[in-house]
């Protein structure tokens, strides 16, 4: 592909939001709108090594997706755990790392158990690290990590004077990864929902009116040829 940017963004996060409009505009259930957008994902990760984007997060279930009606919450877990066992091998194959972040407390225990086994299984891969976001919230997050971190003080392993930034962010899901350099939403709502509250401090954002289920890998090449020509000063004065 052309117009890449010199340094593009090395982590990208997505807010994959849109699925239940696009359905509705058909006139067809919310979860006809989730399957279509599941089958983007997979266009999506496989455009990733040529943009140079290593790590990719995506936004599947929020911790504040619980408030949907039954009907929808458990079309999703079922999707999930359809979507996990369908694209497990390829996922592999193609030298893709699957890691998953939010609270894995209240998934059922065959999706949590095929979530370890993917993470398992691609435990090897370099290629590109897609983390999911499943029953996630920054907030949520922070709260869990926080208890991590009140527990080893109280334990004796860690001394409360020492606790900075860099000291609580060991304790996030994240931990293992890389700050975002771009939060892409799609469906037109200019908010962040709770995603990586903590980890996108300074990330660039993009808000685009595409609904999830239609976007295609060259709109996400064109997003990320226009982060090139954004300067990111991080508080500091322009070079
Ligand atoms: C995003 O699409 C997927 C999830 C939140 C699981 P939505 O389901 O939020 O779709 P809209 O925003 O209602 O169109
Ligand atoms: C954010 O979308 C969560 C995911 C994309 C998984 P929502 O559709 O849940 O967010 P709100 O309710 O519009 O803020
Ligand atoms: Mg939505």
């Amino acid at each position: 592909m052309k117009d890449l940017p010199a340094s593009g963004p090395r982590h990208v996060a997505i807010i994959m939001d849109g699925n239940g409009r696009w359905a509705q505009a058909l006139g067809r259930p919310r979860l006809y709108g989730h399957q279509a957008g599941a089958k983007r994902v997979r266009e999506i990760v496989a455009a990733c090594p040529e943009l140079g984007v290593k790590y990719l997060t995506i936004f599947a279930f929020s911790t504040e997706n619980w408030k949907r009606t039954q009907a929808e919450v458990s079309g999703l877990m079922t999707l999930f755990r359809r979507y996990i066992t369908k694209e497990a091998r390829e996922l592999r194959d193609n030298g893709i790392r699957v890691r998953f972040i939010g609270d894995r407390i209240k998934l059922d225990d065959k999706l949590v158990q095929l979530m370890d086994e993917l993470e398992l299984m691609t435990a090897d891969n370099d290629l590109v690290h897609l983390t999911v976001a499943l029953n996630y919230g920054g907030r949520d997050e922070v709260a869990r990590a926080t208890k991590r971190l009140a527990r080893d003080v109280k334990a004796g392993k860690l001394d409360p004077e020492a606790v900075n930034a860099e000291t609580l962010a060991r304790y996030l899901d994240t931990y293992v990864l890389p700050d975002p350099d771009l939060v892409i939403r799609t469906s037109g709502e200019a908010r962040i929902s709770n995603f990586l509250l903590w980890q996108s401090a300074y990330a660039e954002y993009e808000f685009i009116d595409t609904l999830w289920p239609d976007f295609t890998a060259e709109i996400f090449a064109g997003i990320i040829g226009n982060y090139g020509k954004r300067e990111r000063r991080f508080g500091a004065v322009a070079g």
